[in-house]
């Protein structure tokens, strides 16, 4: 895997810990860009702790472009190395500046059997990962890369059991998705991805008019904790400026979401020790000398020393999944290895040559303008993130009120953004309790445990996920989106067979 060098001026011992720690662990979802910024003072991402939401004006006759023609040339015939498949595929760009030439490049997969399914658009976090190389690749999709770097075996658990999947890299400068400008890609922001993002997809329901009036649902992971309810309110407050329905909302699910700073990072660290990554002492000195109420607050030397430690004790494990076995050789083999339906922890090796191949670029209409700089799973053009709110409680709890339905889930052996950060965001939230927290089952066995929320809120723990819930509970996570699209309680007793999956 490439070295992704920083932007940040860390000192040097730090900068070594953080970056080891995130080389060793493959297939993360939060980008080194936010890390340094997690993990250690950083007043460089953004000083800018509110967001601004991206409620401007848009002039629809102008930023919707001339659509015809364009999904029948997006079509896919079959990706390099490829399975045959009954359902269709379409890959390609939709511009969302025309003045600058700034475009975003989505993967889009229909539904396995039935086409009247729901419309659901997942995106991964970072910020600047690509929701193909994670979501698609690694996670919900369809298919997943061989070791050989070149051929795709199925995903018989993929969320196109349940809905037409869209995948959408965004902002520009990660993955496939580009500008002209160059400037353009160095700096960006939340506000900036959610004006991108709705603009995407006003023109992609023009570009797929079948799916106009589909019921549309957002989920994501990690630092989509951000962008989903973002997206969600930038679509709701345009909704309401057209005086009509552009898009049919009805829900978003976010899973180990950044949500809430403070509460995210003493939650880590809580789960750090109750989980024996990190001494009693450690959080001791954590909870008494940090004060996580704002990034921007300069730490006490007790502190940063403190958190040093638990860097240095976290290191040699993937944080991401704190029992999953790490990568330990990454070259491609000639002949594919075995497969399982839970993931390779070289995966991200894997998925890079792909993606790097002219063959593969050009069956999936990727990469036509010739973009200077490789295809990553993170980016390393975003140079640097200028607004990142503290807190996205406000922004859930409006959608809430808007009707808007919303699970928050949590693959419980993710180190990064942990269940304990997440019960400490929900808590909150300050919401009463409907239904008591339960066990779930799936096929006979406890999935993970859920708790409902007057208001519509149903959060849901996922037992032996990592952060990337879908790539090491593939099954479990079917179930999850299921019952999530369908707007019925997770089953509380094993007499509930899920019979979703067509192995
Ligand atoms: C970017 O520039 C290339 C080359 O001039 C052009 O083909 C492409 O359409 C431009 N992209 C956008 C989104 O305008
Ligand atoms: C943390 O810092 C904030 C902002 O400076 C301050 O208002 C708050 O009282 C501090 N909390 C503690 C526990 O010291
Ligand atoms: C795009 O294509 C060019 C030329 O073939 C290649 O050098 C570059 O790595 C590719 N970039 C991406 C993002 O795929
Ligand atoms: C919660 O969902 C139910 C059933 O879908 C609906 O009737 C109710 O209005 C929703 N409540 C809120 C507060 O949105």
């Amino acid at each position: 895997m490439e070295k992704i060098t920083f932007f940040l001026l860390l000192t040097l011992t730090l900068s070594q810990i953080v970056s080891s720690s995130l080389d060793r662990s493959h297939s993360h979802g939060l980008s080194k860009l936010y890390l340094t910024k997690l993990l250690k003072k950083d007043s460089a991402i953004d000083k800018n702790s509110h967001f601004s939401s991206a409620l401007d004006y848009l002039e629809l006759d102008k930023v919707v472009l001339p659509q015809e023609g364009l999904k029948h040339k997006d079509r896919i015939k079959r990706l390099s190395g490829q399975p045959p498949v009954k359902f269709k595929q379409y890959g390609g760009y939709v511009t969302v500046n025309e003045f600058v030439g700034r475009a975003l490049f989505y993967y889009f997969v229909e539904a396995e059997n039935s086409r009247s399914l729901p419309l659901l658009l997942w995106l991964n976090g970072g910020p600047g990962c690509s929701s193909i190389a994670y979501g698609a690749m690694e996670e919900l999709g369809p298919f997943r890369v061989h070791s050989n770097g070149k051929t795709l075996y199925r995903n018989h658990y993929a969320w196109n059991h349940e809905a037409n999947v869209l995948f959408l890299e965004s902002p520009a400068g990660v993955g496939f998705s580009y500008s002209n400008t160059s400037s353009d890609v160095k700096s960006n922001g939340d506000r900036n991805t959610a004006i991108d993002n709705v603009i995407f997809l006003l023109n992609w329901i023009q570009r797929f008019p079948e799916y106009k009036n589909r019921d549309f649902y957002i989920a994501g992971e990690s630092y989509a904790g951000h962008f989903v309810p973002q997206l969600a309110q930038t679509i709701l407050h345009h909704n309401k400026l057209a005086k009509k329905t552009l898009l049919n909302l009805k829900g978003i699910m976010i899973g180990n979401a950044v949500i809430n700073y403070e509460t995210d990072r003493k939650g880590m660290y809580e789960y750090h020790a109750s989980h024996a990554l990190i001494p009693d002492e450690i959080l001791e000195q954590i909870e008494r000398y940090c004060n996580f109420s704002d990034k921007a607050l300069p730490q006490s030397q007790e502190c940063d020393n403190a958190i040093d430690i638990a860097i240095a004790d976290t290191e040699p494990i993937d944080v991401y999944n704190i029992y999953a076995p790490l990568c330990s050789n990454s070259e491609l083999t000639l002949q594919p290895k075995k497969t399982s339906q839970v993931i390779d922890p070289c995966s991200d090796d894997y998925v890079i040559a792909y993606m790097n191949r002219p063959d593969v670029q050009k069956l999936l209409h990727a990469n036509v303008t010739k973009i200077k700089y490789n295809w990553q799973p993170c980016s390393d053009v975003i140079e640097s993130w200028t607004d990142s709110p503290l807190t996205i409680i406000p922004l859930l709890k409006e959608l809430m009120a808007n009707g808007v339905r919303l699970w928050i889930f949590s693959g419980d052996t993710d180190g990064i953004v942990p269940v304990t950060s997440t019960k400490k965001s929900i808590k909150k939230m300050k919401l009463p309790i409907k239904t008591a927290w339960y066990p779930w089952f799936h096929n006979d066995e406890v999935g993970g445990y859920a708790q409902i929320y007057v208001g519509n809120l149903t959060f849901a723990t996922v037992r032996g996920a990592g952060h990337q819930v879908p790539s090491y509970q593939p099954a479990r996570a079917l179930s999850l989106v299921k019952h999530f699209l369908a707007g019925t309680e997770l089953p509380n007793s094993p007499k509930h067979k899920n019979n979703n999956v067509v192995i």
